[in-house]
């Protein structure tokens, strides 16, 4: 008897589901209407109102069971939580800091990094912005310079590492304003506003050996370092063989510290943590967190929260699981490629990014054809996404806006929530609105909050 041969050997989940949550179905017209509601903001739509959340993948993803069983071991002590040991031994084991400040979120332990560490006029170079991050450093008076190579600013060029920093950027740096004035580096891994793209360990152990020489520290943001250390294991050379955890470890192993969005890559839905080296910063460090997060056992973070960020800051370095995450993000990435989307390339880690300047060549920046493009999928099919371009990157000090060259559609994939079958209704959503896309004028912008604009603008249609 002829024996069948099967060719391709598909992967899947490593995981199954114990529990659902239903989606609300709503109909173009009930989509234009709330749309409009929102100011044309997909920030300001209602949850309910929304089929697929791409929004982001930033306190979305789905805990373990082992993760909501850890909720049920809370010790809300004000005081010396029996969690908050816990997290600080998952720290110290997997990345390897010596000391630990927990904080609501990433942005806390980015304010309080930035009070500590930043004095008014120093220069902070960072492998390309990010928007809370930045707004932290000027807060505290510092400038910030971006020092990523140049690659990571073409959405198509196909460097297999374009969060890299240009060494020769950092070295100008230095040489104009002295590196007394560069308190620190801070370097992202994947970054975020590229697309979700990795640094290397080459890149990055090159610029220990340059900062070491100018006693520069390297601080990283290392919110989404699993999935960085996913690119490293398929793409550096010698990291085939090694696990995500020791990748992870010897990432970390080359910074002086980190801030931590623990809702991204740790699998928790709140927290985050600053993880220092040096005593002194730490010292000064939980001195601050009693100002503005809470005891510096639990920064504002309930018991039960640090306890499910400790199991998964664990599970986040499954091989299998950051595999599959990963996997699903190119599995719709590469649907829309074949639908002849124009998408920021390589794939990045959290996401699908559109390029909206090649969607929409014929909407102006000033006209925010990210955001237009972001409203007009929501209006096709209720997915939502979200702009980063023009809006998110703000203004300058001196009140210009800031023009990026990258204009992206985010579609942020929430780590363990959706299905394959989930990305197919997503894709052929955007092939759709693809194929109308001359239909979409652009937008005005008819309220601009002073911070962080791109979470409560307000925009009307041109026509
Ligand atoms: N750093 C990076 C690279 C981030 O992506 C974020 C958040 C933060 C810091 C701030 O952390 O939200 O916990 O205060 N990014 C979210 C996003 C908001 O959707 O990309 P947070």
């Amino acid at each position: 008897m002829a024996k069948t041969t099967l060719k391709k050997r598909s992967w899947a989940e490593p995981f199954k589901i114990k529990m659902v949550e239903l989606l609300k179905i709503t109909t173009p017209e009930q989509r234009l209407a709330s749309i409009a509601q929102a100011g044309f903001n997909t920030f300001l739509l209602k949850s309910e109102d929304v089929y697929i959340d791409l929004l982001t993948d930033s306190g979305t993803n789905a805990m373990s069971d082992r993760q909501w069983a850890g909720l049920m071991l809370g010790d809300e002590a004000y005081a010396g939580s029996r969690n908050y040991y816990n997290l600080e031994k998952a720290v110290k084991k997997f990345y390897g800091y010596k000391y630990l400040i927990p904080t609501h979120q990433g942005r806390g332990a980015e304010n309080i990094l930035s009070k500590c560490m930043i004095k008014p006029g120093d220069i902070i170079p960072g492998n390309m912005y990010f928007t809370t991050t930045r707004l932290h450093q000027e807060l505290a008076g510092g400038i910030f310079e971006d020092v990523i190579i140049d690659e990571a600013h073409d959405s198509l060029n196909p460097h297999p590492f374009k969060g890299n920093v240009d060494l020769a950027k950092v070295e100008a740096l230095i040489k104009k304003h002295g590196a007394k004035k560069i308190p620190y580096i801070c370097v992202a891994t994947t970054v975020n506003m590229a697309g979700g793209q990795p640094i290397s360990i080459e890149n990055l152990t090159a610029l220990r050996t340059l900062t070491k020489k100018h006693g520069i520290k390297i601080i990283l943001d290392m919110t989404r370092v699993a999935e960085n250390a996913y690119f490293i294991q398929q793409r550096e050379k010698g990291y085939a063989n090694q696990s995500i955890a020791a990748i992870v470890h010897q990432i970390c192993s080359l910074t002086d510290g980190a801030t931590m969005s623990a809702k991204k890559d740790a699998l928790v839905n709140i927290g985050g943590f600053l993880g220092i080296n040096d005593k002194t910063i730490f010292e000064e460090a939980r001195n601050l967190v009693v100002v503005y997060e809470g005891l510096h056992t639990y920064g504002g973070l309930a018991g039960r929260d640090m306890e499910a960020m400790a199991i998964g800051i664990e599970e986040s370095l499954h091989d299998d699981h950051i595999a599959a995450r990963i996997g699903q993000v190119i599995y719709l990435g590469e649907k829309l490629q074949e639908a002849g989307i124009p998408i920021v390339e390589p794939i990045g880690g959290h996401g699908i990014f559109i390029d909206a300047k090649k969607f929409l060549p014929h909407v102006p920046q000033d006209n925010f054809p990210a955001q237009a493009l972001a409203a007009a999928i929501y209006v096709d099919s209720g997915v939502r996404t979200m702009e980063r371009g023009i809006v998110s990157a703000g203004r300058k000090a001196n009140g210009e806006n800031y023009y990026p060259k990258l204009e992206l559609v985010r579609l942020t994939i929430p780590r363990r929530v959706y299905t394959q079958a989930h990305m197919d209704v997503i894709a052929e959503s955007i092939a759709h609105v693809y194929e109308n896309r001359k239909k979409i004028k652009g937008l005005t912008m008819i309220y601009e909050p002073k911070y962080l604009r791109f979470f409560q603008a307000r925009f009307k249609p041109l026509s």
